[in-house]
């Protein structure tokens, strides 16, 4: 049984508890499929809050509050007092009174954590700056069902490595021993205390961990290469040339995938840039020429992309979190 209240990185997080969460999330999917009910949370409510846009990540909490009975309330990035003229730890006591659960996506981890500590409800991250754990669960629910395990799987990460997403791939491969390769520029691979800590935890866990500026060496016999956006949301536009120089020999394309094993499946947590169908792709490939960034077009919508598979999952996984943490600090 998990033992938390709350998810905002899963280095709170067992390894135990994360498989137990991915398997629950494959039992709720299961049933969802099978037009079976699971409203065992009914009557409760929940906030979202969202400083920065989502697709995925604010549908996924919504359609799952509903299949489990409960009540969303949706705050965007404005017409709350949050942040502006009520500090977060003062809005954390006064959400914990009216809602069951809250669930976060902002900047900084420290804001989740403030919540988390004054809410006295259960909290969920759903990106930060830092940490993206909702997307691991999805990520790693995906690659079981198409590799039918996790142990020993050859993960290659392609890209940005010290953000939310290089950040919790390096953490849930360590905690879920894998063979896990950060692949990319060393200035852009996660901080050094990441790193200590998660060698250290796949000391434990049999994980193996590379460091890489290699793509050659980090794609090689691949089970699963991923790749994330190479300017994420609350980055400024100015960051775009250089990461477009240091990113550029770390595109995954048909090269990239030649070198990994042949079932190899690719992941990305999307949204992405892959061709000139988005406003900002556009403005990137006039500026700089590319018509894809941190995957080509011919990988995005090739065989081996598993992407909306991967998307279906943020619900299934979603739910489970808000079930298993509720169900823990509620006593249900
Ligand atoms: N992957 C993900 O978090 O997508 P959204 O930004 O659409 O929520
Ligand atoms: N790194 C990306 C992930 C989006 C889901 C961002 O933070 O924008």
């Amino acid at each position: 049984m998990i033992k938390q209240d709350h998810l905002l990185t899963l280095l709170d997080y067992s390894p135990e508890e994360i498989i137990e969460l991915i398997e629950l999330s494959k039992k709720l999917k299961e049933e969802k499929k099978k037009g079976i009910p699971h409203r065992h949370l009914e009557g409760k409510n929940v906030v979202l809050l969202f400083e920065k846009d989502s697709t995925r990540t604010r549908c996924a909490f919504e359609v799952a509050a509903a299949d489990l009975g409960m009540n969303a309330v949706y705050i965007g990035s404005s017409g709350s007092q949050m942040g502006k003229k009520e500090s977060i730890k003062d809005t954390a006591r006064v959400l914990g009174r009216m809602f069951d659960g809250i669930e976060y996506r902002g900047f900084a981890q420290e804001t989740v954590e403030c919540l988390a500590k004054y809410s006295g409800v259960p909290v969920w991250n759903g990106l930060t700056n830092e940490y993206h754990p909702t997307q691991m669960l999805a990520d790693f629910l995906t690659i079981l069902e198409h590799k039918g395990h996790l142990k020993g799987i050859k993960f290659a990460y392609f890209g940005d490595g010290r953000y939310n997403m290089g950040n919790s791939y390096l953490v849930t491969s360590a905690k879920l021993g894998l063979d896990y390769r950060m692949v990319g520029p060393k200035e852009l691979w996660p901080n050094e205390e990441l790193r200590n800590k998660c060698l250290a935890i796949a000391k434990e866990t049999g994980a193996k961990i590379t460091f890489t500026e290699n793509p050659i060496e980090g794609a090689k016999d691949c089970d699963v290469i991923a790749t994330d956006v190479w300017v994420s949301m609350g980055e400024s536009d100015d960051a775009w040339a250089e990461r477009i120089k240091l990113l550029t020999p770390y595109q995954v394309n048909e090269k990239i995938m030649g070198y990994a094993d042949k079932n190899a499946i690719f992941l990305h947590c999307l949204p992405s840039f892959h061709n000139l169908e988005t406003k900002i792709g556009l403005e990137v490939y006039k500026k700089f020429g590319l018509d894809g960034l941190e995957v080509n077009e011919t990988v995005f919508e090739g065989p081996q992309s598993v992407v909306f598979d991967e998307a279906e999952n943020r619900l299934h996984t979603i739910k489970a979190t808000m079930l298993a943490t509720m169900k823990h600090f509620y006593k249900l």
